[in-house]
């Protein structure tokens, strides 16, 4: 019986493959010349777009809200208040990417002629990207940029709806895009701010972010400064202050510097937080490596060497130990794909062939098979010998 059924169905699949192959020799060599799914696929993920900047403005006295438009106009691809995008800047020979919260709304860019905005800070000496941005980039540059990455926004499934944001410095950005979303209707949280500056007089997107405040949108300067007039909060985002704006369920989101991060971390734990009702938007390139937990002091003055394989190119680069392989090969000139610069994406998934490396331990992103595998998240490998990698080619 089973032999029999066996032949049935032999039998079957020979006369659909028949029927098929029949089909296909009637069909037309034309293309079809309309393909809905994909129209929606491009439309929602059309990767990395060619944008102009239309629109600089101050924030701060130090910094600047930079608008981009889509080069020859239209709708730009949908993204979550909070998200980042990535911005590729050209330098010399060699292409650097980094990624910025995007501090304009979704609606925003939902409109006919649709924009995303970014805000930068200029620098305290390191970071030399921002500071071009504030010399140099002017209205009618054009750069390629990728919209809507990362995880850092509200999700009503998994978030209370009362959110707490903790901001410091220009980590107001990804709050002032969620703000502007629920000032005009189209997220539906209540959003306090909870936002931590240095001086009054260098707020970061003050004026515009007092124009948001309303029924759902609360912004609560805290100022560290010494400033004897100041009427507002005084002191750092301490325990005691969060607990005070905070309803019996509230999300957490945090965006601010690192030493913000680890200071927040403790303030938390004080107020006997389930975990899962704290967001921390990604911790950004260490500062100083040399400061994690298990970072080997005895490497952090060396230099290695890097070998670098790209199918059949081989290179040989110097690697300081306390710089991630991504600085060190944009440092080369040879270019390799980043996103978050923070260990989560996996944009600059890399794998050692041999050598050791430290991976920092706020930034490993990695999932459990790339561990097993070998496989670094670029930015977040420091060398701690020489190393062998091999990365995708360009
Ligand atoms: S750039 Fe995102 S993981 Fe390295």
């Amino acid at each position: 019986m089973k032999v029999k059924g066996f032949l049935k169905d032999v039998g079957g699949a020979s006369r659909v493959t028949k029927a098929r192959l029949a089909a296909f020799a009637q069909a037309s060599s034309t293309p079809v010349r309309t393909d809905p799914i994909g129209d929606v696929a491009r439309e929602w993920h059309p990767g990395k777009l060619d944008m102009v900047v239309t629109e600089i403005r101050d924030a701060s006295k130090t910094a600047k809200t930079v608008r981009f438009e889509k080069v020859g106009g239209g709708k730009l691809p949908p993204f979550y208040a909070g998200q980042f995008m990535v911005v590729d800047f050209p330098m010399g020979d060699s292409l650097i990417s980094r990624p910025y919260s995007i501090s304009s709304a979704p609606w925003q860019a939902r409109q006919e002629k649709g924009f995303v905005e970014i805000t930068v800070r200029r620098s305290r000496g390191d970071g030399f990207i921002c500071d071009h941005i504030n010399d140099n980039v002017k209205v009618g540059d054009t750069f390629r940029c990728l919209i809507g990455c990362g995880q850092f926004y509200y999700e009503p499934l998994r978030d209370a709806r009362h959110v707490v944001a903790l901001a410091g410095g220009v980590g107001i950005t990804p709050f002032a895009s969620m703000a502007r979303e629920v000032a005009h209707g189209t997220l539906d949280m209540d959003l306090t701010i909870l936002y931590g500056s240095v001086a009054s007089d260098d707020i970061t997107l003050r004026d515009e972010l007092a124009a948001l405040e309303g029924e759902h949108v609360h912004i609560v300067h805290v100022l560290s400064g010494d400033e004897p007039d100041w009427q507002g909060e005084r002191g750092f985002l301490t325990a005691e202050l969060i607990r005070k704006y905070s309803a019996p369920d509230t999300t957490y989101f945090i965006c601010g510097p690192q030493a913000m991060y680890r200071f927040l971390r403790e303030e938390l734990k004080k107020l006997d937080i389930p975990q899962r009702r704290v967001r921390f938007e990604v911790f950004g390139q260490a500062k100083d490596i040399t400061v994690f937990p298990g970072y080997p002091q005895e490497c952090k003055d060396k230099t290695y060497q890097l070998t670098v394989r790209r199918g059949i190119h081989e290179d040989v680069i110097p690697a300081r130990a306390t710089e991630s392989l991504v600085v060190a090969l944009e440092r080369a000139g040879i270019r390799i794909e980043t996103g978050c610069r923070s260990g989560e994406c996996g944009f600059c998934r890399t794998k050692v062939l041999s050598g050791s490396v430290y991976i920092c331990p706020e930034n490993d992103g990695r999932r459990a098979a790339d561990k097993d595998f070998g496989y670094v998240h670029a930015c977040a490998a420091y060398p701690t010998s020489d190393v062998v990698i091999k990365i995708p080619i360009e």
